[in-house]
Protein backbone atom coordinates (compact mmCIF):
# COMPACT_ATOMS: atom_id res chain seq x y z
CA UNK A 1 0.00 0.00 0.00
CA UNK A 2 1.39 3.40 -0.77
CA UNK A 3 1.65 6.52 1.94
CA UNK A 4 0.22 9.43 1.29
CA UNK A 5 1.99 11.91 2.91
CA UNK A 6 -0.46 15.04 1.99
CA UNK A 7 -2.94 13.56 4.54
CA UNK A 8 -2.38 15.39 7.98
CA UNK A 9 -3.16 12.31 10.20
CA UNK A 10 -0.91 10.17 7.87
CA UNK A 11 2.05 13.51 9.10
CA UNK A 12 1.18 13.01 12.84
CA UNK A 13 2.02 9.30 12.65
CA UNK A 14 4.80 9.62 10.51
CA UNK A 15 6.67 11.84 13.33
CA UNK A 16 5.58 9.73 15.94
CA UNK A 17 6.92 6.61 13.50
CA UNK A 18 10.22 8.48 12.60
CA UNK A 19 10.83 9.48 16.27
CA UNK A 20 11.07 5.90 17.58
CA UNK A 21 14.05 5.12 15.66
CA UNK A 22 15.89 8.32 16.47
CA UNK A 23 15.76 7.46 19.92
CA UNK A 24 16.64 3.66 18.93
CA UNK A 25 19.18 4.96 16.65
CA UNK A 26 20.80 6.77 20.30
CA UNK A 27 20.24 3.38 22.02
CA UNK A 28 22.14 1.63 19.17
CA UNK A 29 25.33 4.01 18.72
CA UNK A 30 25.82 3.92 22.81
CA UNK A 31 25.87 0.33 21.81
CA UNK A 32 28.24 0.40 19.45
CA UNK A 33 30.39 3.16 21.67
CA UNK A 34 30.88 0.86 23.86
CA UNK A 35 31.17 -2.61 22.18
CA UNK A 36 34.38 -0.42 20.12
CA UNK A 37 35.64 0.74 23.64
CA UNK A 38 35.48 -2.76 24.86
CA UNK A 39 37.47 -3.83 21.55
CA UNK A 40 39.99 -0.99 21.69
CA UNK A 41 40.66 -1.95 25.28
CA UNK A 42 40.68 -5.69 24.64
CA UNK A 43 43.61 -4.87 21.75
CA UNK A 44 45.21 -2.99 24.30
CA UNK A 45 45.33 -6.12 26.62
CA UNK A 46 46.88 -7.94 23.61
CA UNK A 47 49.27 -5.84 22.89
CA UNK A 48 50.25 -5.27 25.73
CA UNK A 49 50.69 -9.37 26.17
CA UNK A 50 52.45 -9.37 22.96
CA UNK A 51 54.45 -7.24 24.29
CA UNK A 52 55.15 -8.79 27.11
CA UNK A 53 55.41 -12.13 25.79
CA UNK A 54 58.30 -10.50 23.00
CA UNK A 55 60.57 -9.41 26.10
CA UNK A 56 60.31 -12.66 27.82
CA UNK A 57 60.53 -14.79 24.13
CA UNK A 58 63.73 -12.12 23.98
CA UNK A 59 64.82 -12.66 27.02
CA UNK A 60 64.86 -16.71 26.55
CA UNK A 61 66.46 -16.57 23.22
CA UNK A 62 69.27 -14.49 24.47
CA UNK A 63 69.62 -17.28 27.42
CA UNK A 64 69.58 -20.21 25.13
CA UNK A 65 71.98 -18.67 22.63
CA UNK A 66 74.11 -18.21 25.69
CA UNK A 67 73.60 -21.88 26.65
CA UNK A 68 74.43 -22.74 23.07
CA UNK A 69 77.58 -20.70 23.44
CA UNK A 70 78.15 -22.16 26.45
CA UNK A 71 78.15 -25.87 25.49
CA UNK A 72 79.81 -24.70 21.79
CA UNK A 73 82.83 -23.75 24.07
CA UNK A 74 82.80 -26.08 26.56
CA UNK A 75 82.63 -28.61 23.27
CA UNK A 76 85.28 -27.44 21.37
CA UNK A 77 87.54 -26.95 24.16
CA UNK A 78 87.34 -30.53 25.07
CA UNK A 79 90.74 -32.22 24.78
CA UNK A 80 88.84 -35.79 24.17
CA UNK A 81 87.35 -36.61 20.79
CA UNK A 82 83.56 -36.25 20.42
CA UNK A 83 80.71 -38.17 18.75
CA UNK A 84 77.42 -37.36 18.97
CA UNK A 85 74.98 -39.63 17.09
CA UNK A 86 70.96 -40.69 16.93
CA UNK A 87 69.98 -43.75 17.47
CA UNK A 88 70.64 -44.92 14.26
CA UNK A 89 74.32 -44.15 14.10
CA UNK A 90 73.79 -41.32 12.03
CA UNK A 91 75.95 -38.28 13.03
CA UNK A 92 74.47 -35.50 14.89
CA UNK A 93 77.70 -33.43 16.25
CA UNK A 94 81.41 -33.86 16.31
CA UNK A 95 83.71 -31.68 18.08
CA UNK A 96 86.74 -29.58 17.32
CA UNK A 97 89.13 -32.37 19.09
CA UNK A 98 88.04 -35.02 16.47
CA UNK A 99 88.32 -33.08 13.49
CA UNK A 100 91.46 -31.93 14.48
CA UNK A 101 92.78 -35.60 14.53
CA UNK A 102 91.25 -36.64 11.95
CA UNK A 103 91.69 -33.97 9.78
CA UNK A 104 88.19 -33.92 8.45
CA UNK A 105 85.22 -31.25 8.35
CA UNK A 106 82.38 -30.91 11.19
CA UNK A 107 79.96 -29.92 8.41
CA UNK A 108 80.66 -32.66 5.99
CA UNK A 109 80.14 -35.18 8.96
CA UNK A 110 76.63 -34.11 10.41
CA UNK A 111 74.04 -36.32 8.70
CA UNK A 112 76.97 -39.33 7.67
CA UNK A 113 76.88 -42.62 9.07
CA UNK A 114 79.60 -42.84 12.36
CA UNK A 115 80.53 -46.17 10.75
CA UNK A 116 82.82 -44.38 8.11
CA UNK A 117 85.05 -43.11 10.86
CA UNK A 118 86.25 -46.20 11.93
CA UNK A 119 88.93 -48.58 10.82
CA UNK A 120 87.70 -51.59 9.12
CA UNK A 121 88.68 -54.27 11.87
CA UNK A 122 85.66 -52.53 14.29
CA UNK A 123 82.63 -52.27 12.11
CA UNK A 124 81.50 -55.33 13.08
CA UNK A 125 82.20 -53.82 17.08
CA UNK A 126 80.62 -50.56 15.91
CA UNK A 127 77.44 -52.56 14.42
CA UNK A 128 76.72 -53.55 18.06
CA UNK A 129 77.12 -50.25 19.77
CA UNK A 130 73.18 -49.36 19.09
CA UNK A 131 72.20 -52.41 20.60
CA UNK A 132 74.58 -51.97 23.43
CA UNK A 133 73.06 -48.87 24.00
CA UNK A 134 69.80 -50.25 24.02
CA UNK A 135 70.51 -52.97 26.72
CA UNK A 136 72.11 -49.88 29.04
CA UNK A 137 75.52 -51.34 28.63
CA UNK A 138 78.17 -48.70 29.04
CA UNK A 139 80.95 -49.73 26.07
CA UNK A 140 84.69 -48.73 26.75
CA UNK A 141 86.87 -50.10 24.14
CA UNK A 142 89.94 -49.21 22.42
CA UNK A 143 89.44 -48.24 18.20
CA UNK A 144 91.01 -47.18 15.18
CA UNK A 145 89.70 -44.32 13.58
CA UNK A 146 90.35 -43.30 10.14
CA UNK A 147 92.11 -39.81 9.55
CA UNK A 148 91.47 -37.73 6.38
CA UNK A 149 94.37 -39.16 4.69
CA UNK A 150 93.09 -43.10 5.81
CA UNK A 151 95.90 -43.31 8.65
CA UNK A 152 94.94 -45.05 11.37
CA UNK A 153 94.54 -43.38 14.70
CA UNK A 154 93.91 -45.64 17.75
CA UNK A 155 91.85 -44.12 20.45
CA UNK A 156 90.29 -45.70 24.06
CA UNK A 157 86.63 -44.69 23.65
CA UNK A 158 83.32 -44.55 25.61
CA UNK A 159 80.36 -45.15 24.67
CA UNK A 160 76.58 -44.29 25.78
CA UNK A 161 72.99 -43.62 25.65
CA UNK A 162 71.62 -40.25 25.18
CA UNK A 163 68.03 -39.73 26.24
CA UNK A 164 65.94 -36.66 25.13
CA UNK A 165 63.81 -34.00 27.70
CA UNK A 166 61.16 -36.95 28.18
CA UNK A 167 63.95 -39.05 29.01
CA UNK A 168 63.35 -41.24 26.10
CA UNK A 169 66.60 -42.80 24.27
CA UNK A 170 67.56 -40.81 21.73
CA UNK A 171 70.61 -41.26 20.52
CA UNK A 172 74.38 -42.43 21.57
CA UNK A 173 77.66 -39.98 22.77
CA UNK A 174 80.99 -41.41 22.04
CA UNK A 175 83.72 -40.16 23.98
CA UNK A 176 87.31 -40.78 23.05
CA UNK A 177 91.22 -40.10 24.03
CA UNK A 178 93.83 -40.51 21.28
CA UNK A 179 96.46 -43.58 21.92
CA UNK A 180 99.13 -42.64 19.64
CA UNK A 181 100.85 -40.05 22.03
CA UNK A 182 100.36 -42.25 25.27
CA UNK A 183 101.44 -45.63 23.06
CA UNK A 184 104.39 -43.89 21.55
CA UNK A 185 105.49 -42.53 25.22
CA UNK A 186 104.68 -45.97 26.74
CA UNK A 187 107.11 -47.82 24.26
CA UNK A 188 109.93 -45.48 24.76
CA UNK A 189 109.67 -45.85 28.21
CA UNK A 190 109.91 -49.54 27.55
CA UNK A 191 112.27 -49.22 25.12
CA UNK A 192 114.45 -47.63 27.97
CA UNK A 193 113.53 -50.13 30.28
CA UNK A 194 115.12 -52.36 28.32
CA UNK A 195 118.45 -50.66 27.94
CA UNK A 196 118.56 -49.97 31.12
CA UNK A 197 118.03 -53.79 32.21
CA UNK A 198 120.52 -54.68 29.70
CA UNK A 199 122.79 -52.06 31.00
CA UNK A 200 122.11 -53.41 34.49
CA UNK A 201 122.82 -56.98 33.35
CA UNK A 202 126.27 -55.80 31.96
CA UNK A 203 127.21 -53.82 35.55
CA UNK A 204 126.53 -57.21 36.77
CA UNK A 205 128.73 -58.94 34.82
CA UNK A 206 131.25 -56.37 34.94
CA UNK A 207 131.61 -55.87 38.44
CA UNK A 208 131.21 -59.87 39.16
CA UNK A 209 134.44 -60.20 36.16
CA UNK A 210 135.94 -57.40 38.37
CA UNK A 211 135.83 -59.36 41.76
CA UNK A 212 137.00 -62.86 40.09
CA UNK A 213 139.87 -60.83 38.75
CA UNK A 214 140.30 -60.27 42.22
CA UNK A 215 139.67 -63.44 43.44
CA UNK A 216 142.02 -65.67 40.91
CA UNK A 217 144.33 -66.68 43.23
CA UNK A 218 142.11 -67.54 45.82
CA UNK A 219 140.16 -69.79 43.52
CA UNK A 220 143.83 -71.17 42.54
CA UNK A 221 144.56 -71.89 45.96
CA UNK A 222 141.44 -73.82 45.83
CA UNK A 223 142.19 -75.65 43.25
CA UNK A 224 145.63 -76.14 44.28
CA UNK A 225 144.52 -78.37 47.17
CA UNK A 226 142.69 -81.27 45.37
CA UNK A 227 145.09 -80.94 42.61
CA UNK A 228 148.27 -81.20 45.04
CA UNK A 229 146.58 -83.89 46.51
CA UNK A 230 145.42 -85.97 42.82
CA UNK A 231 149.43 -85.41 41.60
CA UNK A 232 150.87 -86.83 44.99
CA UNK A 233 148.67 -90.41 44.35
CA UNK A 234 149.42 -90.41 40.70
CA UNK A 235 153.07 -90.01 41.94
CA UNK A 236 152.59 -92.90 44.62
CA UNK A 237 150.74 -94.96 42.05
CA UNK A 238 153.23 -94.46 39.49
CA UNK A 239 155.61 -95.89 42.19
CA UNK A 240 153.78 -98.67 42.63
CA UNK A 241 153.63 -99.67 38.93
CA UNK A 242 157.50 -100.11 39.03
CA UNK A 243 157.24 -102.38 41.95
CA UNK A 244 154.44 -104.50 40.51
CA UNK A 245 156.32 -104.69 37.21
CA UNK A 246 159.49 -106.14 38.76
CA UNK A 247 157.24 -108.73 41.07
CA UNK A 248 155.26 -109.88 37.96
CA UNK A 249 158.38 -110.20 36.02
CA UNK A 250 159.83 -112.54 38.52
CA UNK A 251 156.85 -114.59 38.21
CA UNK A 252 156.61 -114.93 34.59
CA UNK A 253 160.73 -115.33 34.86
CA UNK A 254 160.22 -118.65 36.50
CA UNK A 255 161.62 -117.83 39.62
CA UNK A 256 161.46 -119.93 42.48
CA UNK A 257 158.57 -119.48 44.89
CA UNK A 258 160.96 -118.86 47.85
CA UNK A 259 162.57 -116.38 46.11
CA UNK A 260 159.11 -114.85 44.67
CA UNK A 261 158.09 -114.88 48.25
CA UNK A 262 161.00 -112.82 49.47
CA UNK A 263 160.46 -110.65 46.30
CA UNK A 264 156.97 -110.02 47.78
CA UNK A 265 158.18 -109.21 51.10
CA UNK A 266 160.99 -106.72 49.71
CA UNK A 267 158.87 -104.47 47.73
CA UNK A 268 156.22 -104.67 50.07
CA UNK A 269 153.48 -105.82 47.64
CA UNK A 270 150.55 -106.53 50.41
CA UNK A 271 151.31 -103.34 51.91
CA UNK A 272 151.00 -101.47 48.05
CA UNK A 273 147.76 -103.31 47.40
CA UNK A 274 146.05 -102.07 50.32
CA UNK A 275 146.96 -98.53 49.61
CA UNK A 276 145.55 -99.08 45.97
CA UNK A 277 141.81 -98.98 47.00
CA UNK A 278 142.46 -95.50 48.99
CA UNK A 279 144.81 -93.97 46.80
CA UNK A 280 142.55 -94.19 44.10
CA UNK A 281 139.66 -93.22 46.41
CA UNK A 282 141.69 -89.99 47.11
CA UNK A 283 142.29 -88.87 43.93
CA UNK A 284 138.75 -89.62 42.76
CA UNK A 285 137.59 -87.33 45.99
CA UNK A 286 140.26 -84.75 44.88
CA UNK A 287 138.97 -84.94 40.78
CA UNK A 288 135.47 -84.62 42.14
CA UNK A 289 136.45 -81.55 44.45
CA UNK A 290 138.74 -79.50 41.31
CA UNK A 291 135.14 -80.49 39.20
CA UNK A 292 132.99 -79.13 42.15
CA UNK A 293 135.17 -75.55 42.08
CA UNK A 294 135.31 -75.06 38.99
CA UNK A 295 131.47 -75.83 38.51
CA UNK A 296 131.19 -73.14 41.07
CA UNK A 297 133.31 -70.92 39.60
CA UNK A 298 131.04 -71.31 36.31
CA UNK A 299 127.61 -70.61 38.21
CA UNK A 300 129.71 -67.37 39.74
CA UNK A 301 131.06 -66.12 36.14
CA UNK A 302 128.31 -67.10 33.60
CA UNK A 303 125.22 -64.59 33.51
CA UNK A 304 122.33 -65.74 35.39
CA UNK A 305 119.05 -65.52 34.80
CA UNK A 306 118.08 -67.85 37.18
CA UNK A 307 115.01 -69.08 39.39
CA UNK A 308 115.09 -70.04 43.08
CA UNK A 309 116.29 -73.51 43.93
CA UNK A 310 117.29 -75.53 46.85
CA UNK A 311 120.71 -74.29 47.58
CA UNK A 312 122.68 -74.57 51.00
CA UNK A 313 123.54 -70.81 52.39
CA UNK A 314 126.36 -72.00 55.04
CA UNK A 315 128.51 -73.83 52.33
CA UNK A 316 127.91 -70.90 50.14
CA UNK A 317 129.11 -68.80 52.54
CA UNK A 318 132.28 -70.89 53.22
CA UNK A 319 132.52 -71.19 49.49
CA UNK A 320 132.69 -67.44 49.39
CA UNK A 321 134.72 -66.98 52.83
CA UNK A 322 137.76 -68.97 51.18
CA UNK A 323 137.39 -68.00 47.76
CA UNK A 324 138.48 -64.18 49.29
CA UNK A 325 140.38 -65.42 52.31
CA UNK A 326 143.02 -67.29 50.44
CA UNK A 327 143.87 -64.97 48.10
CA UNK A 328 144.00 -62.20 50.93
CA UNK A 329 147.82 -60.61 51.50
CA UNK A 330 146.65 -61.08 55.34
CA UNK A 331 145.92 -63.41 57.47
CA UNK A 332 142.38 -63.12 59.02
CA UNK A 333 141.22 -64.92 62.13
CA UNK A 334 137.60 -65.82 61.68
CA UNK A 335 134.74 -66.62 63.73
CA UNK A 336 132.38 -68.62 62.49
CA UNK A 337 128.69 -68.87 64.28
CA UNK A 338 126.63 -71.37 61.82
CA UNK A 339 124.86 -74.38 61.44
CA UNK A 340 127.02 -77.00 59.82
CA UNK A 341 124.35 -76.42 56.69
CA UNK A 342 120.92 -74.29 56.06
CA UNK A 343 118.67 -74.99 53.33
CA UNK A 344 117.07 -72.25 51.66
CA UNK A 345 115.47 -71.88 48.40
CA UNK A 346 116.98 -69.31 46.65
CA UNK A 347 119.60 -67.85 43.89
CA UNK A 348 123.04 -69.23 44.96
CA UNK A 349 124.94 -67.38 42.18
CA UNK A 350 123.56 -63.70 43.34
CA UNK A 351 124.13 -64.71 47.23
CA UNK A 352 127.65 -65.97 46.38
CA UNK A 353 128.47 -62.64 44.53
CA UNK A 354 126.42 -60.61 47.15
CA UNK A 355 128.58 -62.45 49.74
CA UNK A 356 132.00 -62.67 47.71
CA UNK A 357 131.36 -58.38 47.86
CA UNK A 358 130.87 -58.58 51.64
CA UNK A 359 133.82 -60.53 52.22
CA UNK A 360 136.20 -58.50 49.82
CA UNK A 361 135.07 -55.55 51.50
CA UNK A 362 135.25 -56.19 54.79
CA UNK A 363 139.15 -57.75 54.04
CA UNK A 364 139.87 -54.65 52.28
CA UNK A 365 139.21 -52.64 55.68
CA UNK A 366 140.89 -54.36 57.78
CA UNK A 367 144.33 -54.35 55.81
CA UNK A 368 145.56 -51.70 58.36
CA UNK A 369 144.47 -53.46 61.60
CA UNK A 370 146.63 -55.39 63.65
CA UNK A 371 144.93 -58.61 64.99
CA UNK A 372 142.21 -58.96 62.20
CA UNK A 373 138.94 -60.87 62.93
CA UNK A 374 135.60 -61.50 60.69
CA UNK A 375 132.91 -62.59 62.46
CA UNK A 376 130.38 -64.68 60.38
CA UNK A 377 126.72 -65.19 62.67
CA UNK A 378 123.23 -66.48 61.42
CA UNK A 379 120.00 -66.24 63.15
CA UNK A 380 116.19 -66.31 62.81
CA UNK A 381 113.98 -63.79 62.52
CA UNK A 382 110.57 -65.75 61.86
CA UNK A 383 111.01 -66.62 58.43
CA UNK A 384 114.03 -64.88 57.56
CA UNK A 385 117.41 -65.58 58.36
CA UNK A 386 119.87 -63.19 58.93
CA UNK A 387 123.54 -63.18 58.19
CA UNK A 388 125.58 -60.91 60.01
CA UNK A 389 129.29 -60.11 58.54
CA UNK A 390 131.39 -58.22 61.28
CA UNK A 391 134.87 -56.89 61.16
CA UNK A 392 137.20 -55.03 62.83
CA UNK A 393 138.40 -52.86 60.10
CA UNK A 394 138.28 -48.85 59.89
CA UNK A 395 134.31 -48.99 59.64
CA UNK A 396 131.91 -46.23 58.49
CA UNK A 397 131.39 -43.24 59.45
CA UNK A 398 127.96 -41.69 60.09
CA UNK A 399 127.48 -39.90 56.94
CA UNK A 400 128.70 -42.76 54.62
CA UNK A 401 126.16 -45.55 56.09
CA UNK A 402 123.84 -45.10 53.26
CA UNK A 403 126.14 -43.43 50.80
CA UNK A 404 127.85 -46.71 50.36
CA UNK A 405 124.97 -48.25 48.68
CA UNK A 406 124.95 -45.53 46.00
CA UNK A 407 126.64 -47.03 42.96
CA UNK A 408 130.37 -45.04 41.90
CA UNK A 409 130.73 -44.28 45.79
CA UNK A 410 134.25 -45.66 46.62
CA UNK A 411 137.11 -44.60 49.27
CA UNK A 412 139.31 -46.94 47.67
CA UNK A 413 141.78 -45.91 45.18
CA UNK A 414 141.78 -45.15 41.55
CA UNK A 415 141.90 -49.07 40.45
CA UNK A 416 140.88 -50.67 43.85
CA UNK A 417 137.78 -49.88 44.00
CA UNK A 418 134.60 -49.49 41.60
CA UNK A 419 132.32 -48.39 44.24
CA UNK A 420 129.57 -50.60 42.39
CA UNK A 421 130.02 -54.25 44.71
CA UNK A 422 127.69 -52.73 47.31
CA UNK A 423 124.70 -51.27 45.52
CA UNK A 424 125.03 -54.43 43.11
CA UNK A 425 124.30 -56.42 45.90
CA UNK A 426 121.74 -54.37 47.16
CA UNK A 427 120.03 -54.45 44.38
CA UNK A 428 120.70 -58.48 43.90
CA UNK A 429 119.33 -59.12 47.75
CA UNK A 430 116.22 -56.66 47.51
CA UNK A 431 114.96 -57.46 43.61
CA UNK A 432 116.45 -60.84 42.94
CA UNK A 433 116.91 -62.88 46.38
CA UNK A 434 113.70 -60.95 48.15
CA UNK A 435 115.70 -59.71 51.03
CA UNK A 436 117.74 -56.76 52.57
CA UNK A 437 120.88 -55.66 52.75
CA UNK A 438 122.01 -53.06 55.48
CA UNK A 439 125.41 -51.83 57.33
CA UNK A 440 125.82 -50.24 60.53
CA UNK A 441 129.16 -49.28 62.50
CA UNK A 442 129.74 -52.12 64.94
CA UNK A 443 129.75 -51.40 68.55
CA UNK A 444 132.77 -53.18 69.00
CA UNK A 445 134.32 -50.85 65.92
CA UNK A 446 134.36 -52.52 62.69
CA UNK A 447 131.37 -52.60 60.51
CA UNK A 448 128.48 -54.93 60.36
CA UNK A 449 126.92 -55.86 57.03
CA UNK A 450 123.69 -57.83 57.48
CA UNK A 451 122.05 -59.88 54.53
CA UNK A 452 118.41 -60.65 55.59
CA UNK A 453 117.28 -63.71 53.36
CA UNK A 454 113.86 -65.26 53.53
CA UNK A 455 114.10 -69.04 54.63
CA UNK A 456 110.98 -70.42 52.15
CA UNK A 457 110.77 -69.55 48.66
CA UNK A 458 107.86 -67.01 48.32
CA UNK A 459 107.46 -67.23 44.30
N1 LIG B 1 133.32 -53.55 55.71
C1 LIG B 1 133.50 -52.26 55.42
N2 LIG B 1 134.13 -51.44 56.30
C2 LIG B 1 134.30 -50.15 56.01
N3 LIG B 1 133.89 -49.54 54.88
C3 LIG B 1 133.25 -50.30 53.98
C4 LIG B 1 133.01 -51.69 54.19
N4 LIG B 1 132.34 -52.14 53.13
C5 LIG B 1 132.17 -51.10 52.28
N5 LIG B 1 132.72 -50.00 52.79
C6 LIG B 1 132.72 -48.66 52.15
O1 LIG B 1 131.77 -48.65 51.09
C7 LIG B 1 132.40 -48.26 49.88
C8 LIG B 1 131.68 -48.90 48.73
O2 LIG B 1 131.88 -50.28 48.70
P1 LIG B 1 131.66 -51.05 47.35
O3 LIG B 1 130.34 -50.65 46.80
O4 LIG B 1 131.90 -52.48 47.57
O5 LIG B 1 132.72 -50.44 46.38
P2 LIG B 1 134.31 -50.61 46.42
O6 LIG B 1 134.61 -51.78 47.29
O7 LIG B 1 134.67 -50.84 45.00
O8 LIG B 1 134.82 -49.32 46.97
C9 LIG B 1 133.83 -48.66 50.05
O9 LIG B 1 134.69 -47.90 49.23
C10 LIG B 1 134.05 -48.36 51.54
O10 LIG B 1 134.29 -46.98 51.73
MG1 LIG C 1 133.61 -53.66 47.18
Amino acid sequence: MMMDSTNPDNAASLTEQVTIPRKLQQQADEVQDHAWIEVIQRMDEIYADMVHYQVELEKKNAQLEEAQNFIQSVVSAMSEVLIVCDINGNIQQVNDALCNSLGLQAELLIGQSMNQLFGENYQAMIAEFPEHIRSGTLIDCEVELLARDGQAVPMAINCNARFDFENKLSGLVITGRPLGELRKAYSALQVAHEELKTAQQQLIQSEKMASLGRLVAGVAHELNNPISFLYANMFALKGYQKKFQQYIDAIHGGAEPKKIQKLREKLRIDKMMNDISPLVEGSMEGAERVSQIIANLKKFSTPQLQKAEPMDLVAVIHRAVSWVLQAAPISIEVHEDLPSSLKIDNHEGHIHQILINLVQNALDAMLQTEHPELTLKLDHQGQQIQLHIIDNGHGLEEKDLLKVFDPFFTTKAVGVGTGLGLSISYGLATEQCRGDLQARQHPGGGAEFILTLPLEDGA
